[in-house]
């Protein structure tokens, strides 16, 4: 079994009957939703809410129960990867482009469990450049802003075109060197007229963080 795959299962465990769980994004989460799926078709009863359309039609696929996120008070856990994962479990997330529902969701959970394997473990953010969501309206006027914070902003392009968000979106990557203050970067992107969302999470969200390794093991932190 890979490490990603063995973080989801883990983090599966922690789901238990009658829960809301929010499904994250990406390849590690993909292991996440098969789990449940499993699980849900040996009896288990949730409800899930989903951070993308992706992880929508892997529900779907995986016979997981969805509810309308506009129906539900809060959710009992989502479960998640991570671009980059630091010392204090601060986040860079959004690499697959579903940070705002991602953020959304982590916010409102009671607890949010992040699975990655080994390679997203970093001293200091800022290796993977931040997903910040901006609107269409004036783009070249937002990554001018985005600029002044000391990154070089690039839009993201999904082969010939311009990446849209399941929010109808843009996003710009922000490549920094290290940051050394996650808290204030993301105040400050979030400050800015056009920034919708941007990719840092803060560690206060974090309930966990289940780190796949290679000698078939997780380490939980
Ligand atoms: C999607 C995300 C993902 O969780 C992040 O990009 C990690 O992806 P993967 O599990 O494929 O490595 O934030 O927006």
């Amino acid at each position: 079994m890979n490490s990603k795959k063995r973080a989801a299962e883990k983090a599966v465990e922690y789901i238990q009957d009658g829960m809301i769980v929010g499904l994250g994004t990406g390849s590690t989460a993909y292991y996440a939703i098969e789990k449940i799926g499993e699980r849900a078709r040996s009896g288990l009863r949730i409800k899930a809410v989903a951070s993308s359309k992706r992880s929508e039609e892997l529900a779907k696929q995986f016979g997981v129960a969805l509810v309308p996120i506009e129906e539900i008070d809060s959710i009992d856990i989502t479960i998640d990867g991570a671009d980059e994962v630091d010392n204090n479990n601060n986040l860079i997330k959004g690499g697959g482009g579903a940070l705002l529902r991602e953020k959304i969701l982590a916010s409102h959970s009671k607890r949010f469990v992040v699975i990655i394997d080994e390679s997203k473990l970093v001293g200091k953010l800022g290796r993977f450049p931040v997903p910040v969501e901006i609107v269409p309206f004036a783009s070249n006027l937002t990554l001018r802003h985005l600029r002044a914070l000391d990154c070089e902003p690039r839009i993201r392009r999904d082969a010939e075109n311009v990446y849209i968000t399941d929010n109808g979106n843009m996003i710009a990557d922000c490549f920094f060197d290290i940051i050394e203050d996650p808290e204030i970067l993301s105040a400050r992107m979030n400050s800015i007229p056009g920034v919708v969302e941007n990719g840092l999470f803060s560690h206060t969200m974090v309930h966990a963080v289940i780190i796949g390794t290679e000698n078939d093991t997780v380490k939980i932190k």
